[in-house]
């Protein structure tokens, strides 16, 4: 091997290192993930009771077609117009109240209120159009367990 061409694997490899890095730069969201904030201690006593289900993130927004602004919204609850690998603040930075007020159980600002706001208020809807009187039941999931699974012994 001659020592210019010893030294091709290494450029590349700094060249593959550095592309790398600046996609890393972006904010990565996995396509399905599970929503477990860490400072949500409840669910995470040992052995924990319930796991949450895992929330297709990217099916929502290309096949159920809902767009980055239905979900995500800046400090005064106005849409964010978002566009993928853009970064984006985590539900707990604003709803950061993760006990329920006994005086306001509805306060949105409660973490747990805030996403189910989000998400059983949405499915709610479209289980009603599915012909659900109440909502609960239908193509969407809007009981309890079917989000929050039991965990067996
Ligand atoms: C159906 C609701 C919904 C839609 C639509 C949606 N998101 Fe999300 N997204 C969430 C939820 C819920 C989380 C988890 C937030 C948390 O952990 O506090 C999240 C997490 C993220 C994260 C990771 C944040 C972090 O720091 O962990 C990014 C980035 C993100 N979304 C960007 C987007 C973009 C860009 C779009 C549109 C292309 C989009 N989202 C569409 C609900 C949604
Ligand atoms: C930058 C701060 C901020 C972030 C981040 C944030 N919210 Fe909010 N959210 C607010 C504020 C402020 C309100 C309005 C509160 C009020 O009306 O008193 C609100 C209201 C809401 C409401 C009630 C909506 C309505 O119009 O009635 C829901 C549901 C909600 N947020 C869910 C979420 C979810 C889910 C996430 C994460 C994907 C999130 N929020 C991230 C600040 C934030
Ligand atoms: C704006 C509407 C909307 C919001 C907000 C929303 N969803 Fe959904 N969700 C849907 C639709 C539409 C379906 C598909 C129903 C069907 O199969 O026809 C769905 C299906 C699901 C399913 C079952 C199928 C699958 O893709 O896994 C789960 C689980 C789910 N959603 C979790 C969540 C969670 C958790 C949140 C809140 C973080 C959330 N969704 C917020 C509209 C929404
Ligand atoms: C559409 C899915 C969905 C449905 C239906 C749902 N939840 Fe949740 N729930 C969530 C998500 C997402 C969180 C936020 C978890 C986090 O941030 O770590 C949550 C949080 C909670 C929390 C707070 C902390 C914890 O233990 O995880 C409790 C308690 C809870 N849910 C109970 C319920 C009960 C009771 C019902 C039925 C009345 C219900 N949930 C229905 C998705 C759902």
């Amino acid at each position: 091997m001659s020592g210019k061409n010893f030294y091709l694997p290494l450029i590349a490899g700094i060249f593959i290192f550095f592309t790398t890095q600046t996609i890393w730069a972006d904010t990565r969201v996995e396509d399905t993930f599970n929503i477990e904030t860490k400072e949500v201690t409840k669910r995470k006593k040992a052995p924990p009771k319930f796991k949450l289900v895992e929330f297709t993130h990217k099916k929502h927004n290309i096949e159920y077609q809902i767009s980055c602004g239905e979900c995500h919204h800046d400090k005064d609850n106005n849409p964010l117009d978002l566009k993928l690998g853009d970064d984006v603040q985590r539900c707990v930075v604003c709803h950061t109240k993760l006990k329920k007020d006994k005086k306001d159980r509805k306060d949105i600002m409660v973490l747990e209120n805030a996403m189910h706001g989000n998400c059983i208020s949405c499915h709610k809807k479209i289980n009603k159009k599915a012909g659900d009187k109440k909502g609960l039941k239908g193509p969407a999931p809007a009981s309890c367990g079917k989000c929050h699974i039991a965990v067996k012994k």
